[in-house]
């Protein structure tokens, strides 16, 4: 039986990594810390939560007397990091608290994996850290050796967190391994980000905000498979290595935007094109091959799938995402779009 701990699991992607790993691994114990920030939430783990494997500890990961606490008391084995500001628009308005979280965050867990002994360190890093690449070289791709060339002050702060995980590796011998990954969507996705926003604005006949001419592309990646290949770096990746995980399905935002509103019925008319992002990276690209050929990885949802699931499960768990929008999120939305 191995102890877990799990950063950020309240939020989209780390949620969803604790029901891939009670489902798949049941005989393991999952201790979830989380801050529960704007974006992290108690419901979502609602059905884990009276699970005699699973611990809820709410502390942030910049705490150093808590995190330490924390691994005195369980002496994990594992400890996947997937705590983290994630909104680049919000690291463009107030850029400190990604600063804090994402690098002061970083280095206080590994100092506390230095001091308790673990059998691992992961770090969930992004695609962002590579900046950006050329609409008009669909040739070129993001590859492990990619130089790191960040654009907002979030891919910034994830570099210097995946800097620093290095660093511990070499040092200090901390056993680590960082994953980055392209685009995620899914169930339990915040809904400041792309796809959930569009579909629940056009569930309202709200305008669709799309940056710019909406011709910057994502690679999207059906947030299961996402987990399933961290789980796999976990079991059998390398030490001291990075893994790229993507599924080659780039995409412009126009396109995913007009096939939401094709799937829900709507009109296009919706579609409104506002200010673009400051800084805005035009275009990601995964190149996966060394997860494929080293632990045998490829995605198994298929984006016509994934999209259609992901519809599918914000008309059916709409009381998870009026309860978020109907809160504090209006006076966000105002802020960011009021005078867009
Ligand atoms: P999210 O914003 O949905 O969730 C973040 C979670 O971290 C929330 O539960 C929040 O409460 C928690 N958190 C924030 N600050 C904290 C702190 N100081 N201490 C403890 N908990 C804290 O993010 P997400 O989209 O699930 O992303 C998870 C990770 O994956 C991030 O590290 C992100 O950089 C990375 N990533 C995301 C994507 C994507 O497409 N969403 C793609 C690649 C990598
Ligand atoms: O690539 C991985 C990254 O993907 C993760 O590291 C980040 O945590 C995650 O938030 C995501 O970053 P993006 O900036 O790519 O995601 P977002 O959903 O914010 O935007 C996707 C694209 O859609 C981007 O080109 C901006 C555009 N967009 C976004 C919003 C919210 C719009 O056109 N309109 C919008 O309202």
């Amino acid at each position: 039986m191995a102890t877990y701990v799990v950063t950020g699991g309240a939020g989209f992607i780390g949620s969803n990594f604790i029901f891939h790993m009670r489902q798949q691994h049941p005989e393991d114990r999952i201790i979830c810390l989380d801050s529960l920030t704007y974006a992290g939430n108690l419901e979502t783990l609602d059905s884990v939560m009276r699970d005699s494997h699973f611990r809820f500890v709410k502390a942030s990961i910049t705490d150093r007397e808590a995190v330490f606490r924390l691994f005195d008391e369980e002496r994990p084995d594992y400890v996947v990091n997937f705590a983290a500001e994630s909104h680049v628009d919000r690291s463009i308005e107030s850029p400190g608290v990604f600063l804090q979280t994402n690098i002061i965050g970083t280095q206080t867990l590994l100092d506390a994996c230095r001091h308790s002994g673990v059998k691992r360190f992961h770090q969930v890093s992004t695609d962002e850290v590579y900046g950006d690449l050329p609409l008009d070289r669909p040739d070129l791709m993001f590859t492990e050796e990619t130089p790191i060339h960040t654009s907002s002050p979030y891919s910034a702060s994830k570099a210097a967190a995946d800097l620093l995980v290095q660093a511990y590796h070499r040092t200090f011998q901390v056993p680590a391994t960082i994953s980055r990954c392209s685009n995620n969507y899914g169930p339990y996705h915040f809904p400041e980000k792309l796809i959930p926003l569009m579909i629940i604005n056009a569930l309202h006949d709200k305008p669709l905000p799309v940056y710019g001419k909406g011709e910057n592309v994502r690679d999207w990646l059906y947030v299961t498979d996402h987990c399933r290949a961290i789980d796999l770096i976990l079991q059998s990746g390398r030490v001291g290595e990075v893994y790229n995980i993507g599924g080659h399905n780039e995409m412009r935002n126009i396109d995913i935007v007009r096939l939401i509103v094709k799937t829900l019925g709507k009109s296009e008319d919706l579609i409104t094109y506002v200010t673009d992002r400051k800084g805005h990276d035009m275009r990601y690209a995964i190149d996966p091959t060394k997860i494929n050929r080293e632990l045998g990885w490829s995605p198994e949802v298929m984006f016509a799938d994934g999209i259609q699931r992901t519809i599918d499960w914000y008309l059916t768990h709409q009381d998870w995402w009026r309860n978020i929008v109907n809160g504090e999120y209006q006076t966000y939305y105002q802020q960011m779009y009021g005078s867009r």
